[in-house]
């Protein structure tokens, strides 16, 4: 049984790519995250937008995982970012259940150059254990391939510290 946890919130799937390669390189578990919010089409766009800036949350549906949050030795978060935020459904998920995660690592995925890095220190408000590792994916992005593996290997480097 895996002792790393993927779970994201992904809307039109940049994020989910990106966790499902990363959970599948390192043999992790991986679980999706939800919040019965409707956020398709432009009405939804609108929605997730004024989510992220007025920092709304709603409750996250319960997600399954093989063992409690806090028995696993790493737990990787993704999200994409929102109106430069993590998206309100990260947000609301961390606000729960940020301060069981022993050890986090962040993933953000996003459409513009700008790289978001204070969204990690966002992130971190709700996690108070801090992060391990972290990157900022771009979509579509040369450099996707690349940032990726550098993140793994951050993330191989913390697990070999034993
Ligand atoms: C409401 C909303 C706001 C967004 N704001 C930003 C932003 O501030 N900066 C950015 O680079 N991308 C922004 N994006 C683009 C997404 O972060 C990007 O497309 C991301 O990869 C989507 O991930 P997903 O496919 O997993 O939902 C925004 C998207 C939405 C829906």
């Amino acid at each position: 049984m895996s002792d790393i946890l993927c779970i994201y919130y992904s809307r039109t799937g940049n994020t989910k790519k990106a966790m499902e390669e990363i959970a599948a390189a390192l043999d992790a578990e991986l679980v999706e995250l939800r919040d019965g919010a409707d956020r398709s089409g432009w009405k939804g766009w609108l929605r997730c937008g004024l989510d992220a800036v007025r920092k709304n949350t709603r409750p996250t549906d319960p997600v399954e995982t093989s063992r409690p949050l806090d028995a696993y030795r790493l737990v990787i978060l993704g999200t994409p970012v929102w109106a430069g935020r993590e998206s309100a459904v990260m947000r609301a998920f961390l606000q729960a259940h940020g301060a069981e995660l022993k050890n986090a690592a962040y993933v953000l995925t996003r459409s513009s150059g700008a790289q978001y890095q204070e969204v990690f220190r966002q992130m971190d408000r709700d996690v108070p254990a801090g992060h391990r590792a972290a990157v900022s994916l771009r979509s579509g992005d040369v450099g996707w391939a690349f940032w990726q593996e550098e993140f793994l290997r951050q993330v191989r480097a913390f697990l070999a510290e034993g």
